[in-house]
């Protein structure tokens, strides 16, 4: 990027009203084609994942920490066998820091960048990460280069490592638990009053417009009955992105985040179902690809003395096995050939989303000083010049 173009862009993004909206996924998206599985073979395709990740989070200026722990897989990701090994796992953290003791004042975003060596490595979930990416970037980009928002309150984005509740046969701990348990607790003071929430992205890109291309199950219709009738009613098209989260304890979260989605609701052809979960709902294929993901860890968190302290967290997913697979129909296609301009806009919702919620919550919209571009220029000067630091840096 030269810097006319920068300068183009401050531009556009004051008089945009918003936010600066330059959102690219598909630059992201071609380190997460291959499979991440943790076994010796991915180490090469794994490391490469781990150090952009980290590359970006310190481009956009972030505090990058790096949380490595043990846990135990099934090499096979099948979960045949009982080849059971330990292997080190990368959680890469990426921090915007503001003011951290205050209450509900710490927010997370997270995704996992690892894959289950079964699944599409680029849907599961390499688009949630470069979905991650692009939120870290443009709020990033709000908050610090363009000037105008200034952050209020620290947010933490973080990619983690080894969820082997999504593998087969895998029972050591996943990264996210990790996470939650010995670093977020110790970073908030050990104390739940500074936790705003978490919004965890696991699985966003599988959007479908076709007829019966989601699967609604009995259990599905036990846990989520408003959902279930919507869906089932207009045909049992996958065209959603479900939002989901555990009792009340979550409802001020939801209420900002599907606000924020919900701003460019008419132009949209899919939409945000708010999923709540019913406690004591039966054991349904449904529930456990809710509880393999990241959000059950803050959900289900208990302290050093085994206190439950239930730390609000919603999901935001395709629901995964739950809609048909991207690859239906085009076996010979190459990854690159399902990224589609609707898959891609259906994530780039979400990025928007994301980035709203977060400069609502996290940040202040600065009183616009004079508004047409000439004095404007010193800004854009200053934005030119940290763009040349933080390469220089790099
Ligand atoms: C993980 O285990 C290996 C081998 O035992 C050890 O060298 C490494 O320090 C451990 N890492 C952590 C984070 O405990
Ligand atoms: C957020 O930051 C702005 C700019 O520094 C400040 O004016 C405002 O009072 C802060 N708001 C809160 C809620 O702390
Ligand atoms: C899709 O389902 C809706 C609602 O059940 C129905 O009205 C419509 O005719 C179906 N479309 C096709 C192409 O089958
Ligand atoms: C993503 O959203 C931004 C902002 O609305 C828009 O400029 C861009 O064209 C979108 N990209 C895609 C692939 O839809």
């Amino acid at each position: 990027m030269n810097l006319v173009t920068v300068a183009l862009l401050v531009l556009a993004g004051t008089v945009s009203g918003d936010f600066f909206a330059e959102v690219d996924l598909k630059q992201h998206m071609e380190t997460f084609f291959k499979d991440r599985y943790p076994i010796e073979d991915n180490r090469p395709t794994r490391e490469a994942a781990r150090e952009y990740i980290k590359n970006k989070f310190s481009y956009y200026g972030l505090e990058v920490h790096e949380q490595k722990f043990n846990t135990t897989i099934n090499t096979d990701p099948r979960g045949f066998g009982s080849n059971t090994v330990t292997v080190e796992g990368t959680n890469i953290i990426g921090i915007k820091k503001a003011i951290t003791q205050q209450a509900d004042a710490v927010v997370v975003v997270g995704a996992d960048y690892d894959s289950n060596g079964l699944s599409d490595p680029l849907f599961y979930n390499g688009a949630g990460v470069a979905a991650l990416l692009e939120v870290a970037h443009v709020y990033s980009f709000n908050t610090d280069w363009s000037g105008r928002f200034a952050d209020n309150f620290t947010t933490i984005f973080v990619a983690f490592d080894i969820n082997t509740k999504h593998y087969k046969g895998s029972s050591g701990h996943p990264g996210g638990y990790h996470f939650v348990k010995t670093w977020l607790w110790d970073y908030i003071g050990k104390t739940p009053s500074f936790f705003g929430g978490a919004v965890i992205l696991d699985s966003i890109m599988n959007v479908q417009y076709e007829n019966k291309t989601q699967t609604l199950t009995t259990g599905f219709n036990n846990l989520f009955p408003g959902t279930y009738k919507r869906v089932l009613d207009s045909g049992a098209k996958g065209n959603f992105l479900a939002m989901v989260s555990s009792s009340g304890a979550e409802s001020k979260l939801k209420d900002q985040f599907s606000g924020n989605y919900n701003k460019d609701r008419q132009r949209q052809r899919y939409r945000l179902e708010d999923m709540v979960m019913i406690n004591g709902g039966t054991m349904d294929p449904i529930i456990e690809l809710i509880v393999e993901s990241d959000s059950v860890h803050f959900w289900t968190f208990t302290d050093d003395m085994g206190e439950p302290i239930h730390l609000p967290a919603i999901l935001l997913t395709d629901t995964a096995s739950f809609r048909s697979n991207p690859k239906d129909g085009c076996s010979t296609c190459r990854p690159v050939d399902l990224l589609t301009e609707e898959r891609l806009e259906f994530v780039n919702a979400t990025v928007r989303a994301t980035t709203r919620f977060l400069l609502d919550r996290q940040a202040t919209l600065l009183p616009p000083k004079e508004s047409n571009a000439v004095s404007s220029l010193p800004s854009i000067l200053m934005t030119a010049l940290m763009m040349c630091l933080v390469r220089l840096n790099k």
